[in-house]
């Protein structure tokens, strides 16, 4: 399954927007090829409050509606649109599927919608849904064994279970397990699945799967950090920086990476029939906050990592990084921006940005349209630069030095310098130059005489 199309209406601070979706197989934007283009990924940017998350969840809730709607569990709260003037009536997500042949039904995009709307106070219900698929797949959809229907999120608060935690028989058996995939989107204390719990049965169940979680792992770490391929005690060993570490010893940045890389991979080896490989599983993973905790360094390469280890998976990631930005094609990106209204009621638009920023610097980036910064430095010396830059502009070579010394070594360019001088020279010095000068003379007066 594949996400091709969001449709959105009344939906928290939405009013109607639609969303087109990159995705396995469709087709390249006109791009150079020196532009990198991730087919599998959209990158969701926008200011805090804009609308990011509000958008992972509606994927969620459109591409999975009869299961939200049925056996989830899951209590809707504050989605349907409310201002200071008035609730909608209602909120409608309507989600453009593409299955595929083994999901049992091919079409390239058939529409499933989810109305919800106000119950009381900030909670809604979910009114109806539709499944617009032969009634016989309906089955499919709760079945966590079936390849079709294969969608996880993770919101930005993504942690692991302590493995002593972990019941994995029990984890299921109250809420559906296709929900279970997305819950921590809409819930805060849903955790992910520890390496040390699936892993060991794994490597006994399905050797050839196991092996290729090694692989993918490995294949999804920053340089210099290995999962090595076997259990001391009852913890998988990360060798990182010289040192054989279990998972709980990892820093945050690792934990937050791992964690979420290791919790998808389970739950496709739990999907991914026993002779198809696990790279070949289709379905849509959505990733809040992709570069969580992570340095520059890591920032760099994370999302073309991932995206081109998991060729088949629809990536849909969100980022306040311009790093992270810089390191694809901008026709992968879709920003999330709001507009005030006149009436101060203000609402949030979905747009592809102006300009290519693939190669981009982070400064650039930040100071394009996309981010709209007017400058990365501080702001309150950022306005002493731009008094110093009228100086500049006015004054005489030394307001304009001061000016270019401030831009390039920053506020310790401000201290006070010291008034030119004349240089002083070397007693030596002198007596040399002193000396040639007398010899120049010398020579000269010889020659007229
Ligand atoms: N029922 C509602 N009606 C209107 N607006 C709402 C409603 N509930 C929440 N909002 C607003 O919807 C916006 C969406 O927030 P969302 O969490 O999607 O933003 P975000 O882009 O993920 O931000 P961040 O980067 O901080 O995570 C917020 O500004 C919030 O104030
Ligand atoms: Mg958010």
């Amino acid at each position: 399954m594949y996400v091709r199309t969001l449709r959105i209406q009344n939906l928290r601070c939405f009013e109607r927007e639609k969303l087109e979706l990159s995705h396995p197989g469709r087709e390249r934007p006109d791009r150079a090829d020196t532009i990198r283009h991730l087919p599998n990924v959209t990158l969701l940017l926008g200011d805090n409050g804009a609308g990011k998350t509000t958008v992972l969840r509606a994927i969620a809730l459109g591409a999975l509606a009869p299961v939200m709607a049925t056996s989830s569990g899951y209590v809707p709260f504050s989605l349907v649109r409310r201002t200071k003037l008035r609730t909608a009536a209602q909120a409608k997500i309507e989600a453009g599927l593409q299955l595929e042949e083994h999901e049992g039904y091919h079409e390239e995009e058939v529409p499933q919608t989810l109305t919800l709307r106000p119950l009381s106070d900030f909670n809604d219900i979910i009114e109806e849904f539709d499944f617009p698929y032969p009634r016989n797949l309906r089955k499919r959809l709760y079945d966590e064994r079936d390849p079709g229907y294969f969608l996880l999120g993770y919101s930005a608060n993504r942690r692991v279970e302590p493995s002593r935690n972990v019941d994995e028989s029990s984890r299921y058996k109250a809420r559906s397990p296709k929900y279970l995939r997305v819950a921590g989107l809409f819930e805060e204390n849903v955790t992910l699945m520890p390496l040390s719990v699936w892993l060991p049965q794994l490597r006994r169940r399905e050797p050839t799967h196991f092996r290729e979680v090694i692989e993918l792992i490995n294949g999804m770490l920053p340089e210099g950090a290995r999962l090595l391929a076997k259990l001391q005690g009852d913890e998988y060993l990360f060798r990182i920086g010289g040192s054989d570490l279990p998972f709980p010893a990892l820093s945050d940045g690792y934990r937050a990476h791992v964690g979420w890389i290791s919790d998808m991979l389970y739950h496709l080896s739990r999907s991914c029939p026993p002779r198809r490989k696990l790279v070949d599983m289709r379905g849509v993973v959505l990733v809040d906050e992709i570069d969580l905790h992570f340095h520059p360094q890591w920032q760099r390469q994370v999302v073309p990592k991932i995206a081109q280890a998991l060729p088949n998976l629809q990536f849909v990631f969100t980022t306040h990084s311009p790093i992270v930005t810089g390191t694809l094609s901008s026709a992968n990106v879709r920003l999330v921006r709001e507009r005030l209204g006149k009436n101060g009621i203000s609402r949030s638009v979905i747009e592809s940005p102006d300009e290519e920023m693939y190669g981009f610097s982070a400064d650039q980036i930040l100071t394009s349209n996309t981010f709209g910064l007017d400058s990365t430095r501080d702001s309150d010396f950022f306005g002493r630069l731009q008094s110093a830059a009228r100086e500049a502009r006015t004054g005489g070579p030394e307001a304009a030095i001061r000016y270019m010394r401030m831009v390039s070594a920053g506020a310790a360019a401000e201290e006070p310098t010291p008034p030119p001088s004349r240089r002083k020279v070397s007693p030596l010095r002198n007596k040399r130059t002193a000396a040639r000068a007398a010899s120049l003379s010398r020579k000269g007066t010889r020659k007229r005489s």
